[in-house]
């Protein structure tokens, strides 16, 4: 990826809301999550020849079924995840029937390869309730990170048809330590299609890797999509219930030198407002929308960039390139902000940004 440009960043338009800081900011102290790039190195090998890529796995596929009324190999979909070996080398797809899936389920970095795939988005749901400020084990606080419903820590991950819920109850404006994630990822490589996430505030934690969504349905309230990763949506609903205030996307990415962001792209933005489209989490956020729908929800000014540290402003990199709907007006009403152009656009429309190529199969993108 070139460099930002900073004197385009100036020119695009920027605006200061520090009182939305007060509708409870993540917990984001101290969580540092590497994204798991190690794995990687055993399925992808390159040697000097550039473009050569050896695939060396996964190797064969496999089909274990999971349904709540015990017909099935297992009740469970964490017994069925347990029931895969470490350093799994095969594709394994665990069917999910129909259901409500009452647990909380962790993919551990050592099981590559697996699928959810369930019988429809609503119709197959793993849900639970944790929120940050409920105790663990150990009877410190979850915080944000690991209220996760479902988290996965695996690379090549995918599902299909299924959500994922965090059923705590929404918070109110000013009410800390309600963030409640539904989904946590922070595999690389993980592709979604057809797949629900609800929750209220921090729903899906894109927390680290390379991430694909298609055609998925997010629900939530305050920074309903957040963390770290560098991710495509593509043809995703975005729907708010904020009762006073909500935002759609937080970014995490913190030096010049990472290559993650989100990129949304012929997403609809739908539900209650008035909705900040993108908060900068980290000093170089990156957020951007293209071809995308907006309800008429979106807050005056649209972006809060400058969250709790100064000046982010001159560092991130927020835009919209050809939006619409009743409420793409306020995005692109303050400072009389030119849209973005095409080549500043370009890298964040195709599944490039992700390294598509080499793990998304043309008929999935
Ligand atoms: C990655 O591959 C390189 C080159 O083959 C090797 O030196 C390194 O130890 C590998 N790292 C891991 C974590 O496997
Ligand atoms: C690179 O990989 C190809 C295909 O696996 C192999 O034929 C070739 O010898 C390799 N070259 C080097 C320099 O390792
Ligand atoms: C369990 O669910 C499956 C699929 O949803 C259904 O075909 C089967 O009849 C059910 N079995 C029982 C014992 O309810
Ligand atoms: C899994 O792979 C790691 C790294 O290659 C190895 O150290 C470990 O022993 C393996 N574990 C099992 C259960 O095979
Ligand atoms: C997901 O659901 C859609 C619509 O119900 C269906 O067309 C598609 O085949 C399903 N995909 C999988 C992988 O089950
Ligand atoms: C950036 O933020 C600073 C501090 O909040 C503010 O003074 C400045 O005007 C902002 N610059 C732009 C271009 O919005």
């Amino acid at each position: 990826m070139a460099s930002l440009n900073n004197s385009f960043l100036f020119s695009f338009f920027f605006f200061v809301f520090s009182f939305l800081l007060c509708l409870s900011p993540l917990q984001v102290t101290s969580f540092h999550h590497h994204s798991l790039l190690s794995l990687m190195n055993g399925t992808v090998s390159t040697n000097s020849t550039r473009h050569h890529h050896k695939w060396v796995g996964p190797i064969g596929r496999r089909v274990i079924t999971v349904n709540c009324n015990g017909s099935a190999d297992f009740r469970s979909v964490q017994k069925a995840v347990d029931s895969i070996p470490v350093n799994n080398t095969e594709n394994v797809v665990i069917q999910i029937s129909a259901g409500y899936y009452k647990e909380k389920v962790l993919v551990p970095v050592t099981k590559p390869y697996i699928t959810f795939e369930g019988a429809g988005r609503d119709v197959t749901v793993i849900e639970w309730h944790d929120r940050a400020s409920d105790r663990g084990p150990n009877g410190q606080q979850l915080r944000t990170y690991k209220t996760a419903s479902v988290t996965v820590f695996a690379n090549y991950f995918s599902a299909r048809n299924i959500s994922f819920k965090n059923t705590a109850p929404a918070p109110l404006p000013g009410m800390q330590g309600w963030q409640a994630v539904a989904f946590r990822i922070a595999g690389d490589k993980a592709y979604f299609s057809g797949c629900g996430f609800y929750g209220a505030q921090d729903t899906l934690c894109d927390d680290a890797g390379r991430h694909y969504f298609k055609e998925c349905y997010i629900e939530g309230s305050i920074d309903f999509i957040f963390g770290n990763g560098r991710s495509m949506y593509k043809k995703c609903e975005l729907h708010s219930i904020a009762t006073k205030f909500g935002s759609i996307a937080a970014q995490y990415r913190s030096t010049p030198y990472e290559k993650t962001g989100f990129a949304f792209v012929h997403c609809k933005v739908t539900g209650s407002g008035p909705l900040y489209v993108g908060r900068a989490m980290g000093q170089y956020a990156r957020i951007v929308y293209s071809y995308t729908y907006f309800d008429n929800l979106v807050a005056h000014g649209g972006w809060d960039v400058d969250w709790d540290t100064n000046a982010k402003n001159k560092t991130v990199f927020v835009g919209v390139y050809k939006c619409w709907g009743p409420g793409a007006e306020a995005l692109s009403w303050i400072s009389g902000a030119k849209e973005l152009d095409f080549d500043s656009a370009h890298r964040f429309l195709v599944k490039s940004f992700v390294n598509g190529r080499h793990w998304i199969a043309p008929s999935d993108a």
